[in-house]
């Protein structure tokens, strides 16, 4: 899962130095204008504060992160929300899928993507789930890599700077 020039990995923990690098990733990306849950200017305690609750969920066993890091920390982001109901513990939610603005447009979105499949498997799940801002740059990775388009929910969500944007489903089966 490396390049000569950045890793992926899987974060057994996320320890203060790992927070402090993913809200910096968190708050790029919100800066950049993603719709990615939070408003336009996010605080770095704001963003802390969410690292930090995901933090709590990977010591539980609930979710899996990685990160993607370069000469300069983290600058990548996915996560996979592996706790889920009874009825459904094959499945995960993909999610928070995060690249800072200087690390983009050079394959790392791809690899994240193919990074955050392989922890799915290894953690015995067959089918995964996520959505993302109709038409964006994230809707085309996940088309590109042969997530299957389930619909669009117009007007879900609030672009960090306002203005409603629409979501669309996705899902990818993991057999075989
Ligand atoms: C969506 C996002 C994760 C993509 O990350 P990325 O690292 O740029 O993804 P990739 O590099 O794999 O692919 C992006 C584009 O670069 C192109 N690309 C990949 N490697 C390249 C290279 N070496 N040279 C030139 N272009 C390249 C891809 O073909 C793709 O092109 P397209 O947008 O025209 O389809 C990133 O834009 C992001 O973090 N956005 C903000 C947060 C967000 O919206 N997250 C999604 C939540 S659902």
């Amino acid at each position: 899962m490396s390049t000569p020039s950045r890793t992926v990995r899987r974060l057994a923990a996320l320890e203060d130095a790992h927070i402090d690098g993913l809200a910096d990733v968190l708050i790029d990306c919100v800066e950049g204008g993603a719709s990615v849950s939070f408003m336009y200017p996010l605080s770095r305690e704001h963003a802390v504060a969410f690292w930090r609750q995901v933090a709590q969920g990977v010591a539980a066993g609930q979710r899996a992160v990685l990160v993607a890091e370069d000469g300069h920390g983290i600058c990548g982001t996915v996560q996979l929300v592996l706790a889920q109901p009874d009825n459904q513990p094959h499945r995960a939610d993909l999610a928070k899928m995060l690249v800072h603005r200087r690390a983009r447009r050079q394959g790392l979105g791809a690899e994240l993507m193919r990074a955050a499949e392989a922890t799915a498997r290894a953690c015995g799940k067959t089918l995964l789930v996520l959505d993302a801002v109709t038409d964006g740059d994230a809707a085309r990775l996940y088309e590109r890599l042969g997530w299957v388009r389930v619909g669009e929910i117009p007007g879900y969500a609030l672009w960090p700077r306002g203005g409603l944007c629409g979501t669309t489903y996705y899902y990818r089966e993991l057999g075989g």
